[in-house]
């Protein structure tokens, strides 16, 4: 059931997410990507428009239905994503689902490089800009809450507690991306919400329970936090 803006507990708020993978050119007809569906930030932009947030989506390429009743705006690269961020913000929260891609091809060419027999093209990487660490520390205009994900192998709650602190957000969702576990590509999630009193570990659940859950602790946040 789709409610309307002006009746759920978000209502009147004004929420950034960022989804999907980023693409970063080698050149005109190639470039590097990750195996991020955009299914969860999709979920999660649903789920928070539904709660009555006003959504502005910034998604990079991924192959899944964008939200319906909210702000969509397509990129491709890192660089894009986080100006589009930028130009989005002010916001009472952002959620920053996204896979950005942490390196992009420095000497990306502007023609398309030709096979030459036995000779290897050589690729200089530069770092992208860290979206969500930006936002988490701006000095002006930081959203009250931001939210970070981490898809981790190994110790998971020991990884994801160190990046919320290096990043500065103030939530980090957690997941366990090992192969074993199954949940990279597919329609469940077992999250950690990891944040300054803790982790707590959810059930395993599908991606779009999982938003719920997120967008209803949102709310409840905001409202916490309200001035
Ligand atoms: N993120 C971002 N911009 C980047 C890289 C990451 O906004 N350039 C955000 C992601 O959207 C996510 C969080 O930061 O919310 C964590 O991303 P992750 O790739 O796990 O963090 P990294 O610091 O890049 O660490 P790692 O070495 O584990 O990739
Ligand atoms: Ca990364």
């Amino acid at each position: 059931v789709q409610r309307a803006l002006s009746d759920g507990p978000l209502t009147g708020k004004r929420v950034v997410v960022t989804s999907g993978p980023t693409h970063e050119p080698i050149d005109p007809v190639r470039y590097i990507a990750n195996r991020s569906s955009g299914a969860q930030g999709t979920a999660i932009a649903q789920a928070l428009r539904d709660l009555g947030a006003e959504v502005v989506f910034v998604t990079g390429p991924a192959d899944v239905t964008r939200p319906t009743g909210v702000e969509v705006i397509e990129v491709q690269s890192a660089v894009q994503m986080r100006a589009a961020v930028m130009a989005a913000l002010p916001a009472d929260a952002g959620v920053f689902a996204a896979a950005v891609a942490d390196w992009r091809v420095e000497n990306a060419g502007g023609s398309k490089i030709k096979k030459v027999a036995g000779q290897m093209p050589t690729f200089r990487f530069a770092e992208n800009p860290d979206i969500l660490a930006e936002v988490s520390k701006l000095p002006e205009g930081r959203p009250r809450l931001v939210v970070g994900f981490a898809a981790e192998t190994d110790d998971v709650v020991a990884h994801a507690t160190a990046k919320r602190l290096r990043k500065g957000c103030d939530w980090i969702v957690a997941n366990d991306v090992s192969p074993a576990t199954g949940i990279m590509g597919g329609t469940e999630n077992a999250v950690v919400l990891i944040s300054d009193s803790g982790a707590e570990a959810w059930p395993r659940m599908g991606k779009r329970e999982v938003a719920g859950q997120l967008a209803r602790r949102i709310a409840a946040a905001l409202d916490e936090s309200a001035g």
